[in-house]
């Protein structure tokens, strides 16, 4: 007897993938998620480590974060953050820098204790960077490691900062701008000249030695680069790809920028 799958054809997925119906939907999942580590944690005396993410994506877990905190009583005490990048060069207190962004929409509104925030510094001297860099991870380390990465993507298929070309044992480190990367931020920085050529990032090796990754993208535009990151072969020209390694990973999606996926664009 043959039988026919009526389920959706995940076969071309190279990684775990959970589509939602909207950014709203699968942000409340991701920060449940979180706020689950965080509780455990809690309850066995431990801190919860945690990498965190920049752009817009990530905004809306952040404010269910910030909601259940305030509503829920969800506490950050024990939490430690890593952030995974920072532009190079960047003031702390300049608008676009990633601290400025993390204090805005998610520091400012927890009672995480301000020792325990981790962002790459982008004020140093470029002879300092890699010794900063080093400490950086050996902080991690020394701290039991990430439990979970949050990670967004950008439409060069990067990771952090991890610009195509970089391989899947990098560790934090200076690296340079693509120019789609530096047009994609140009809004923020009032002209596409004002966007800084470098940035200090986590590696890709760094992402993978967390306990658990989850990626999170949302819209159409994510759509293209999002069905390479999922089924495309492991290449540094798609940096992204390399999560394909982690036996611990998830993309966690909205309908939109699933629909590239051959599961869905073969319907
Ligand atoms: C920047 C950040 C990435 C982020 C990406 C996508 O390049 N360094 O960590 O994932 O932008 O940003 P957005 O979420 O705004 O699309």
């Amino acid at each position: 007897m043959i039988r026919l799958n009526l389920q959706e054809d995940t076969s071309f997925e190279k990684l775990p993938v959970s589509v939602y119906a909207n950014p709203e939907e699968a942000s409340i999942v991701v920060a449940s998620r979180i706020a689950d580590i965080i509780r455990k944690k809690q309850l066995s005396g431990e801190r919860a480590v945690l990498g965190l993410a920049t752009g817009d994506t990530p905004i809306r877990v952040y404010k269910e974060l910030i909601r259940l905190h305030k509503e829920e009583g969800l506490s950050f005490k024990n939490v430690v953050s890593f952030n995974l990048d920072e532009y190079y060069p960047m003031l702390p207190d300049a608008e676009q820098s990633y601290v400025s962004f993390m204090y805005n929409n998610l520091f400012n509104h927890i009672d995480i204790d301000k020792d325990n925030i981790y962002i790459p510094d982008g004020t140093l001297a470029v002879e300092d960077i890699p010794s900063y860099c080093i400490a950086y991870e050996e902080r991690i380390t020394e701290l039991g490691g990430i439990d979970l990465q949050l990670l967004g993507i950008g439409r060069t298929g990067h990771i952090g900062f991890n610009e195509p070309g970089s391989g899947p044992s990098t560790d934090t480190r200076l690296v340079t701008l693509e120019d789609l990367t530096r047009e994609d931020a140009s809004s923020s920085f009032g002209g596409k000249e004002n966007v800084p050529h470098q940035a200090i990032t986590m590696g890709i090796g760094t992402v993978l030695r967390a306990k658990e990754i989850v990626l999170i993208a949302w819209g159409e535009k994510k759509g293209e680069i999002v069905q390479k990151a999922v089924e495309g072969e492991m290449s540094s020209d798609v940096p992204s790809t390399f999560l394909q390694q982690s036996n611990n990973v998830e993309f966690i999606l909205d309908e939109g920028a699933a629909f590239k996926l051959t599961r869905f664009a073969t319907r």
